[in-house]
């Protein structure tokens, strides 16, 4: 199947039963649903991927159906303004979607024009729905975990001479921690773009996750430009509040590596 074919048939065909716990207290890291297929039911922490992709179609009836999550939408939306902005050509661009799950943004970065789309998921199950949800789209899937990469694959990454990295809605919570992102930020060509996504509170002052104080270390080192920011609902909680996260578009202005700005943290 080629890219443009599934690009025009995607679609989820199970539909479940889901009902939201009453209780509106939950951390977004603890908060879960009770699922019911064929007359079982089960109970499903949001944040137990690897669970939720096995289900086809679960992923985006949860997140984009209910909690309607906006973004992969949002994030490739601001990074096409800004590649157009620059005039840079979308079909230049060979990216590295870190966190990509069963493909979601795949599938925005193939409408925007990327050339080359290369996903990286620390679970097998997430590279296994991607195949099956959206074949084609990645060139390539690979499932590694950033934090422990080893010299071949470190090199292998180099050598493909990515020049833009996404990842979204993956960032804090136990999900990708900030010496992951600069793993990932450290095989980038010079001139790389960065399109991100973060909860609002990780990027603030106080946040407790480190990303607030790496990404503002790039930018005062001017390892990294930031281009466009735009705060916006991510997708309403289980209990129905919205839940903000900022949208990042940044250049990566030279070689300098971020590994050891993240050992700091
Ligand atoms: C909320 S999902 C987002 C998936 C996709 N980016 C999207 O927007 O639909 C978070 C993804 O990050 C992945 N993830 C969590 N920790 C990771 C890590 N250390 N390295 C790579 N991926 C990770 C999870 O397996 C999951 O697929």
């Amino acid at each position: 199947m080629t890219r443009r074919d599934t690009l025009e048939s995607t679609d989820s065909t199970t539909d479940y039963e889901i009902t939201f716990p009453s209780s509106d207290t939950l951390d977004q890291d603890e908060e879960w649903c009770l699922v019911r297929e064929n007359g079982a039911t089960r109970k499903v922490r949001f944040h137990d991927y690897g669970e939720i992709y096995e289900l086809p179609g679960l992923y985006e009836q949860l997140f984009y159906e209910h909690l309607q999550c906006s973004s992969p939408e949002i994030v490739a939306r601001l990074f096409g303004r800004e590649l157009k902005r620059s005039g840079v050509e979308a079909d230049t661009l060979s990216v590295l979607d870190v966190g990509a799950g069963n493909g979601m943004v795949g599938e925005r970065l193939a409408e925007v024009g990327a050339d080359t789309i290369i996903g990286v998921d620390i679970i097998p199950q997430a590279a296994a729905a991607a195949e099956r949800d959206r074949p084609g789209i990645y060139d390539d899937y690979l499932v590694l975990d950033l934090t422990a990469l080893d010299e071949d694959t470190r090199c292998d990454l180099k050598s493909r001479k990515l020049n833009a990295l996404t990842c979204v809605a993956a960032l804090g919570f136990g999900d990708i921690p900030p010496a992951a992102f600069a793993a990932a930020y450290d095989v980038l060509a010079p001139g790389a773009w960065l399109a991100f996504s973060i909860k609002e509170d990780f990027l603030e002052e106080q946040g407790g996750s480190g990303f607030a104080r790496l990404v503002r270390e790039l930018a005062d080192r001017g390892m990294i430009e930031i281009r466009a920011q735009r705060r916006y609902r991510h997708r309403l909680s289980a209990s129905g509040e919205p839940v903000h996260y900022i949208a990042l578009v940044a250049a990566k202005q030279n070689a300098e590596p971020a590994a050891p700005l993240a050992e700091e943290l």
